[in-house]
C-alpha cells in the first residue's frame, strides 16, 4: 500500500515531522542517503508507520499519486538540489512541499520552475523548533492555485491548535508563507532581545539568577508570559553541577541569518522594522565588544520591577506592531489580501512567537472592525500609552547608568516618531538640496523643487 505522503531529509526538523505524522495515522516514506539514519527514525518509530528509502526513485515510488513530497533539508543550494533530482521520478500534478527556512523571493522562483513542470509547489514556512515539530508545529504555507485537500487533512492532525482551530496559515502566493514565517523569525530576535534586555537589567539591580528567574516567572500570573519568557525563567534557574548554565555561556550572539533576512527585506522595501534591526544589530555588535582601553562601569540601579514589566510588554507590542504593519503594507503592494487575524491564529500556538500577548491581540483585532489597520485600533494604542510612563522612566534610568536597551529604546522612539505631530526631516530634505540640488517638496503641494539658498 502507498504511503500519505513523502519526507526528504531526516534531520532534526525531518525525523520529527515524520514521527508526528505517523503518531497520527499518516503513512510516511522517508528519503536519506545513509540506512543508518533510518534505521535509528525507524527505531524511534512506535506507531511504525514509517518507510525508509535510501534510492530516490523507490522513495517517490511509494508514495500514492497525486503525491505530496516535504523537502526538509537546508535552505538554498541543497534544496534547489533535491528538487532537480525529484524531477527525474516525480510527475504532473505532483506538489513539492519546501519545509525549510528559505528566502520568500527564492520559493517564487522554486514555484516558477516547480509549475513549467506541471508540478504543483507550496512554500511552508515551518515554526516550534524540535518540539513544536514533534508535537505540534505552527505551519505557514504559501501556494498559487490551492492547497490539496489531503494535504490539508495531513498537516492538520499534526499541526499545534488554538481555539479549536489548527494554527495553519494558508496563503496567496508561492513565497507568501516564507514571507510570513520571515516576519515570525524578525519578531522572535526582537523579542529575544528584550528579554537579554531585562535580563541586563536585572543582573544590574542585584537579582541573582534564581531572582532573575524568579520574576520572568511571575509575568505567567500576569498573563503577560509567553514561550520565550517561559523558557528564559527555566534557563536562567538551571544549574550543572552546582554551577548555573547561563553563567558559563560566552556573551556572544550568532544567527542563521533569519532575522538578517526580514530587516534586508524590510529595507527593500522602504519600511520601518527598527525593533526588529535593533535586535539584530545587537547580535552583530555582541561580536564587537570591548574594544576599548578603559571599559565603560555599569552601575547597580534600583529597579521598580513594575517598569520594568510594564517596559517588557510595550516593546514587545511596538515590535509586533511594526511586523503586522509591514505585512498589512507587503498585503497592499502585491495585491495579496492578507488577513492579520488569520496570521494571529497561525502563531497562536506552536510557533517561538506563541504568547498571551498574540492572544490578546487577536482578541482585539478580531472585536475590532473588519478591514481596519492594527494602528487603527484604539485599544492597542491604549495599550501602548497606559505603559509609556514606566518605560520612558526604565529606559530613562538605563541611560543614566550605561545599561544598553536597543530594542526596547528603538520600541518606545518608533511608537513617538509615528504619532508625533513634528518630523525634523524638512531639514534633511533641506540640507540635502542645499548642497545636491536634489529638490524639496513643500507642505501645500507633491511637486519636487530646487530652492535658492543663496
Ligand atoms: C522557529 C525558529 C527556527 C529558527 C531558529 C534559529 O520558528 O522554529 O525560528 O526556524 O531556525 O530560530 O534561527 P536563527 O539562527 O536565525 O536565530
Amino acid at each position: 500500500m502507498n504511503n500519505h505522503i513523502g519526507i526528504v531529509g531526516i534531520g532534526v526538523m525531518g525525523s520529527n515531522i515524520a514521527l508526528n505524522f505517523s503518531d497520527n495515522d499518516t503513512n510516511v516514506s522517508v528519503y536519506n542517503k545513509s540506512q543508518d539514519k533510518i534505521n535509528r527514525l525507524i527505531s524511534e518509530d512506535s506507531s511504525k508507520n514509517i518507510s525508509g528509502f535510501t534510492d530516490l526513485e523507490e522513495f517517490v515510488k511509494s508514495i500514492e499519486k497525486p503525491r505530496k513530497i516535504l523537502i526538509l533539508v537546508p535552505s538554498g543550494e541543497a534544496t534547489n538540489s533535491v528538487v532537480e533530482n525529484l524531477f527525474n521520478f516525480i510527475e504532473e500534478k505532483d506538489t513539492l512541499i519546501d519545509g525549510g527556512n528559505a528566502y520568500y523571493l527564492d520559493s517564487i522562483d522554486l514555484g516558477k520552475r516547480c509549475s513549467e513542470q506541471g508540478i504543483e509547489f507550496i512554500g511552508m514556512g515551518i515554526s516550534g523548533g524540535e518540539t513544536g515539530a514533534r508535537t505540534g508545529p505552527a505551519l505557514m504555507l504559501g501556494y498559487e492555485k490551492e492547497v490539496p485537500e489531503d494535504l490539508i487533512s495531513i498537516i492538520s492532525r499534526i499541526a499545534a491548535k488554538a481555539d479549536d482551530q489548527e494554527c495553519i496559515g494558508l496563503y496567496e502566493g508561492f513565497g507568501t508563507g516564507h514571507f510570513i514565517k520571515m516576519l515570525h523569525n524578525g519578531i522572535e530576535y526582537a523579542e529575544m532581545q528584550i528579554l537579554a534586555e531585562a535580563y541586563n537589567i536585572l543582573r544590574t539591580a542585584g537579582f541573582n539568577n534564581l531572582a532573575a528567574s524568579e520574576f520572568f516567572n511571575n509575568l505567567r500570573k500576569e498573563k503577560q508570559s509567553s514561550y520565550l519568557i517561559e523558557i528564559t525563567s527555566s534557563i536562567l534557574k538551571t544549574q550543572e553541577d552546582g554551577e548555573y548554565l547561563i553563567d558559563r555561556i560566552k556573551p556572544v550572539a550568532n544567527h542563521k541569518g533569519t532575522g538578517k533576512l526580514t530587516v534586508e527585506t524590510g529595507l527593500n522595501y522602504g519600511f520601518p522594522l527598527p525593533s526588529i534591526f535593533e535586535a539584530f544589530n545587537a547580535r552583530v555588535e555582541s561580536n564587537y565588544q570591548k574594544i576599548w582601553p578603559t571599559p565603560t562601569e555599569n552601575m547597580k540601579i534600583e529597579l521598580n520591577p513594575n517598569e520594568l514589566q510594564e517596559a517588557i510588554y510595550f516593546s514587545r507590542l511596538s515590535t509586533l506592531t511594526q511586523g503586522i504593519l509591514f505585512i498589512e503594507y507587503f498585503s497592499k503592494r502585491e495585491n495579496l489580501e492578507i488577513k492579520i487575524e488569520h496570521v494571529m491564529q497561525n502563531w497562536l500556538e506552536g510557533c517561538i512567537i506563541r504568547s498571551d500577548l498574540l492572544k490578546e491581540i487577536k482578541s482585539i483585532l478580531k472585536d475590532g472592525p473588519p478591514n481596519k489597520s492594527i494602528v487603527e485600533s484604539k485599544q492597542i494604542q491604549k495599550n501602548l500609552d497606559s505603559r509609556i510612563k514606566n518605560t520612558k522612566n526604565l529606559v530613562s534610568h538605563c541611560i543614566e547608568n550605561n545599561i544598553p536597551t536597543p530594542v526596547m529604546y528603538s520600541s518606545l522612539n518608533w511608537y513617538i516618531n509615528s504619532s508625533s505631530e513634528f518630523n525634523p526631516s524638512s531639514l534633511i530634505q533641506a540640507q540635502r538640496d542645499y548642497f545636491g540640488a536634489h529638490t524639496v517638496q513643500l507642505h501645500e503641494s507633491d511637486e519636487f523643487l530646487h530652492l535658492n539658498w543663496d
